[in-house]
């Protein structure tokens, strides 16, 4: 019942160049079985959205202010990432919980933006390393969900992303035990927090994800896709994933 999801995280990469990639990347995909989201730097999601044309590829931006409008140089608002033609963006990731300082409550404060501007909201958690040798990935992961998801989440307005730090980057690979482990706890934590919705809202697993590891992934329970970073810059490298996924 919920809908599978491929979706990349550019980073801070890619130029007008790489174009090229989501061109190759559509027509490797016509019509895919699965959704596809792409979130490239914010300079590129209008080039981005407009070389997809009528694929159903959504894109996506990495980062919203929480506020509408207003003094914040630098910083852009949902609006104008949707109305640049973007359908969605990510909030809370690790790198800008880390980079910027940001807390949960700031990351709900931009899920609740990007819900009133009509994204979609890929909220990101994850332990790192030290918080999983001490035994606390579950009670990390989960106050860092129980802070970050909007009262009245829907599977139409979040989709949440589980990206152990330790394994962003690093070719370090969740164990497909310790995944299911902990997208079957955060399953029963959206029962009790959104008893509605819960069923409804998809898990998605980040960190090191490659179509060489991808199929073995989404077999665990309750993983319905991937937050993919170095793997989805070229289309080479995303289309076996999205692949895997269909
Ligand atoms: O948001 C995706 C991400 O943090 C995972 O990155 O490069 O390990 O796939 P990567």
């Amino acid at each position: 019942m919920r809908r599978k999801l491929a979706a990349g995280n550019w980073k801070m990469n890619g130029s007008l160049s790489a174009m090229a990639e989501v061109q190759a990347l559509c027509e490797a995909h016509p019509e895919p079985k699965v959704d596809m989201l792409l979130c490239p730097p914010a300079t590129l999601i209008w080039p981005m959205a407009s070389m997809r044309g009528e694929h159903p590829l959504a894109v996506g931006a990495q980062d919203c202010h929480p506020e509408d409008k207003g003094a914040h140089t630098g910083d852009i608002a949902a609006p104008m990432l949707r109305e640049a033609g973007a359908t969605a963006v990510i909030v809370g990731h690790s790198e800008r919980r880390a980079d910027h300082g940001e807390s949960s409550e700031t990351v709900r404060a931009k899920a609740e933006a990007a819900h009133r501007a009509g994204l979609l909201a890929v909220v990101c958690v994850g332990e790192t390393l030290e918080e999983r040798e001490a035994g606390r990935a579950l009670e990390v992961v989960g106050e860092q969900l129980a802070a970050s998801l909007p009262p009245g989440s829907t599977g139409e307005t979040v989709v949440v992303a589980y990206e152990p730090v330790w394994a962003i980057g690093t070719g370090k690979v969740a164990g497909t035990e310790e995944i299911g482990e902990m997208h079957g706890f955060l399953r029963e934590a959206l029962r009790k927090s959104h008893p509605e919705a819960a069923d409804a809202i998809r898990l998605l697993y980040g960190g090191s994800v490659k179509g060489s590891n991808a199929a073995e992934i989404f077999a665990v329970p309750d993983v319905d896709g991937a937050l993919v970073g170095g793997a989805s810059l070229t289309a080479e490298q995303f289309s076996p994933i999205v692949t895997a996924l269909e």
